[in-house]
């Protein structure tokens, strides 16, 4: 008899990227729920090379305004200027969602680790947050984008140009209208079982 999926399985198979995210997101509660989910990820040697910015209300909008100033300074580099509509999708970037968090991987000065290894603890994090978020029953999506290698933009969320913005994961209710499917992965192209 097949065993019946825990619900940490089940968040994790019906965890899908959702856009549309609208209020109430998450309380405050929920918030440091998935907060410590998020630093409760594995990190090779302990040395918790996590950072985490949130973001809600009016600091969605604050942060738009930087990153419009940003985008100015990237194209400005390229002898470019910014369309109107290019400055209103970064004005509201964050606004797409009540609550955005901002996952970096930064470095510790003792214990030197390959970079490979920060990213990838970092990454756990992230995704621990979204099945957090999943399980509570909010919308979710990890978002990237320019921004995230963007100096200036690392420098706002207090870490260093060396170190890694690894995604802005925007969280919500998914709005109405929307149920995303599932996933019912095919694993065959992707495993192999080792011979000699
Ligand atoms: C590192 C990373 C960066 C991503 N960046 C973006 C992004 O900038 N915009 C976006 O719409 N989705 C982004 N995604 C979400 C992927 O598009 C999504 O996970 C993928 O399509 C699989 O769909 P699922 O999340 O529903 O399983 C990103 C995902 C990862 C892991």
């Amino acid at each position: 008899m097949r065993t019946q999926p825990n619900a940490a399985i089940r968040a994790i198979f019906s965890r899908r990227s959702v856009g549309r995210l609208s209020v109430p997101g998450p309380s405050e509660g929920e918030l440091i729920t998935i907060l410590r989910a998020g630093a409760a990820a594995p990190d090779h040697k302990l040395t918790r090379p996590f950072w985490f910015v949130v973001f809600e209300g009016k600091a969605r909008e604050e942060f738009g305004a930087l990153l419009t100033e940003a985008l100015i300074d990237r194209l400005a580099a390229k002898g470019l200027q910014p369309t109107p509509g290019q400055l209103d999708k970064e004005r509201n970037r964050f606004t797409r969602a009540p609550l955005v968090i901002a996952v970096a991987a930064v470095r510790n000065e003792e214990i030197s680790l390959p970079e490979q290894e920060i990213i990838s603890a970092a990454a756990a994090a992230a995704q621990n947050m979204l099945l957090a978020a999943t399980s509570l029953g909010y919308g979710s999506i990890w978002r990237t984008g320019e921004p995230a290698y963007d100096p200036r933009v690392k420098a706002a969320l207090g870490i260093k140009e060396t170190d890694f913005i690894v995604g802005f994961l925007y969280f919500g209710t998914i709005a109405e209208g929307i149920t995303p499917e599932p996933h019912d992965p095919d694993i065959s192209s992707i495993t192999s079982a080792w011979e000699a």
